[in-house]
């Protein structure tokens, strides 16, 4: 067919719908959840969290092999301390509740985004994680924690800039492939697929780089209210896309 995508982009297919290879989802509305029931916002990040359960598993059941999760941005600082603090600790929790099911699930968890100023604990446990899924070969979880997108170029520009200086590197070398493997995402390919909830429609610093071809699904569900019949429509919704890649796509004559 003609324009099909790259073979790392190759789409498998499950009941007719195109199942991304690579998902990202900007989880959010925990707080408008929470307000919306007369509750705390800290409540919604709870609620969060099994729906977060619920996409690792949709996921693995419809075959996607990496999930990208956006969980705490770097620009998230600026919330209140205690909501910060809860948050933090909601990771620590996830981890503790879930890491044996991650594991029997075959799933490897990557945990992507800034470590320096976190508390030291909270690194260790951030590899610990990662050391014991490292040798699983079923979906990929990548967690977003601390991330932010231009931190993440300057972190790439700084690394390469480093690398130069050294001797190492030949500015002249510096290529497209040469930023995306100076990234956290190293290794991975972009998102195929981009949902965001609660209605808002942007990046929030996301996936910069990663994101400049990913299609993008916005839904008015706040993210504790995502299930599989939302997943299942916005599936529907990327099925029907023509991904271009600046050609001249499936539908060009
Ligand atoms: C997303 O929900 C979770 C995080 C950003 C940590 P929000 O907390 O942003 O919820 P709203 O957008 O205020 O409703
Ligand atoms: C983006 O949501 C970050 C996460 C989902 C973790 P925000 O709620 O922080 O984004 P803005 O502030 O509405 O853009
Ligand atoms: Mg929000």
């Amino acid at each position: 067919m003609a324009g099909e995508p790259a073979a790392s982009m190759t789409p498998r297919m499950a009941s007719g719908l195109r199942i991304p290879v690579h998902l990202g989802v900007i989880m959010d509305g925990n707080g408008r959840w929470a307000k919306a029931r007369g509750k705390r916002r800290t409540e919604g990040h709870v609620q969060g969290v099994g729906a977060l359960r619920g996409m690792v598993e949709l996921c693995i059941t419809y075959g996607v092999s990496y999930l990208t999760v956006f969980s705490f941005s770097s620009e998230n600082w600026s919330r209140p301390p205690d909501e910060i603090s809860f948050i933090f600790n909601l990771l620590r929790r996830f981890v503790a509740s879930d890491l044996q099911r991650l594991i029997r699930n075959n799933v490897k968890v990557r945990i992507i985004g800034t470590r320096e100023g976190l508390d030291p604990s909270l690194v260790r446990l951030i590899d610990d994680v990662e050391a014991k899924t490292a040798g699983n070969t079923g979906l990929t979880l990548v967690v977003a924690f601390n991330y932010g997108g231009r931190a993440e170029l300057a972190a790439a520009a700084r690394q390469l800039a480093h690398e130069v200086a050294a001797g190492r590197l030949d500015p002249d070398a510096i290529d497209e492939a040469a930023i995306a493997r100076s990234l956290f995402t190293e290794g991975m390919p972009d998102p195929d697929l981009i949902i965001r909830t609660s209605g808002e429609q942007r990046l929030s610093n996301f996936l910069l780089w990663q994101a400049a071809y990913s299609e993008f699904v916005f839904v008015d569900e706040h993210w504790p209210d995502f299930n599989e019949a939302s997943f299942l429509r916005v599936l529907e919704a990327f099925s029907l896309r023509d991904r271009r890649f600046g050609g001249i796509g499936a539908t060009g004559s």
